[in-house]
């Protein structure tokens, strides 16, 4: 924790900044009929046509509000007050999460962290605020991964962890990520200029959505989150023989979509039965040729463990890849697999915690501090700098799919109170 945030930084008296709720609204409802479908749900995954799309609105909006918005070599949305700050003297806080959404996903889930940075951002420079830290807000590029299977794209460039992505990122269709990258403003060549020092930043926050029951079951309007969970992410590609589905004889074959279902099968066993993670998901399969009389040739998988124990993570990825290698051995099929990502589980810096808390006990919103169970590109800038998460209530605790919504009144209250926690720090 740098020394920059002390008790000499709290609230500057006079200061009766308030967001506009009704604009933050408009906003989101606007940005959710971007790649938006009839069910409600939200399609803009990372560097698709939608997402430049999405991440031009929000670019848009900030400009004339006012504010500058710049694209770094990785791909990150930057907005800024045109002014600088004269009296900030002090590395900048940073605020904000990733524009980018799963398939047909929901209409909160990173975008309103997103939206609600800009709103404080416009709320500072409308209100000529002055404050130590300057005040920048970010989208964070393909935190879902969900085209480019790398998730925390951003984010890992932000912090500099350019070591753990691979050197020419293609999607599942093998297009690259150059050319995406490129006509969403960034360089793939020049991802270094994009990286911050660790101690540049004096502190990042993030609003987003709870994704889970626990505030709505609580009654509580804010989510001072204490922790995020670890995750381990891995593609499988499993090689077999393709061949007549009715001439082909039962032995000998070398079917990779039975490895592949049993592989599923041991996946889930291993959270839900051996208790060796919290979490266990396979949530894509693509299976190649895809014809229903043809024995596949080829399957690509990709499996997700979560825990907030990276002993237990490490040992869950291993049975999985043992687990792996005798199935694949037993069904004569050839195996390929990559951890795409190992994200360590983090704690929130606590005096960020304290002050996100004080910040929703002075306007008056009952809180509950909780663990995330879900990825955040704060886990990564963590490695960079102390990092907070205000989360807000999802109704039905639901998250990655159409039906994700959060009361109007509780989105008003988190972007409140990360306003309020921004003038603290
Ligand atoms: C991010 O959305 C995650 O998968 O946790
Ligand atoms: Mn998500
Ligand atoms: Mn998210």
């Amino acid at each position: 924790m740098p020394d920059s945030l002390t008790v000499a930084d709290k609230v500057r008296p006079g200061t009766s900044l308030r967001i506009d709720g009704a604009r933050l609204l408009d906003r989101l409802d606007r940005l959710a009929e971007i790649g938006g479908s009839e069910d409600g749900g939200v399609t803009r995954m990372g560097f698709s046509d939608a997402d430049q799309e999405g991440r031009a609105y929000v670019a848009r909006q900030a400009v004339e509000a006012g504010l500058t918005a710049t694209v770094d070599a990785g791909g990150n949305l930057l907005l800024r007050r045109p002014e600088g700050h004269r009296r900030s003297t002090r590395p900048p806080i940073l605020v904000g999460s990733h524009l980018d959404t799963v398939a047909n996903g929901g209409r909160l889930d990173g975008a309103y962290g997103v939206v609600a940075a800009l709103e404080v951002l416009q709320t500072l420079h409308e209100g000529g605020a002055e404050t130590d830290h300057e005040t920048i807000a970010v989208g964070f590029a393909n935190e879902e991964g969900a085209l480019f299977p790398q998730p925390f794209w951003g984010s890992m460039v932000l912090a500099g962890r350019l070591d753990a992505l691979p050197g020419e990122p293609e999607d599942y269709a093998g297009r690259p990520l150059r050319d995406a990258l490129a006509r969403a403003g960034g360089d793939l060549s020049l991802l270094k200029t994009a990286t911050w020092a660790p101690g540049s930043l004096a502190a990042y926050l993030e609003l987003h959505v709870e994704q889970g029951p626990v505030l709505e079951r609580l009654g509580r309007s804010i989510g001072v989150v204490e922790s995020i969970t670890g995750r381990t992410h891995m593609s499988v590609q499993l090689h077999g023989k393709a061949g007549h589905a009715g001439t082909t004889p039962m032995e000998g074959r070398q079917d990779p979509l039975v490895v592949a279902a049993n592989l599923i099968q041991a996946v889930q066993r291993l959270a839900a039965e051996e208790k060796l993670c919290r979490v266990a998901t396979v949530g894509r399969v693509e299976v190649h040729p895809n014809s229903p009389n043809t024995i596949p040739d080829a399957v690509r998988l990709d499996v997700d463990l979560r825990d907030s124990d990276p002993a237990r993570l490490d040992a869950a990825e291993h049975t999985v890849r043992g687990a792996l290698a005798a199935l694949a051995r037993s069904g004569n099929v050839r195996a390929v697999i990559e951890s795409t990502v190992r994200s360590a589980p983090v704690h929130t810096d606590p005096r960020i915690r304290d002050t996100i808390a004080a910040s929703a006990t002075e306007l008056g919103y009952a809180q509950e501090t909780l663990p995330s169970g879900a990825g955040h590109d704060a886990q990564v800038v963590a490695d960079l700098a102390p990092v907070g998460m205000i989360f807000v209530p999802s109704i039905d605790g639901v998250s990655h799919v159409p039906s994700e919504r959060t009361a109007p009144e509780d989105l008003i209250a988190g972007a409140e109170v990360l306003l309020r926690t921004v003038l603290k720090l």
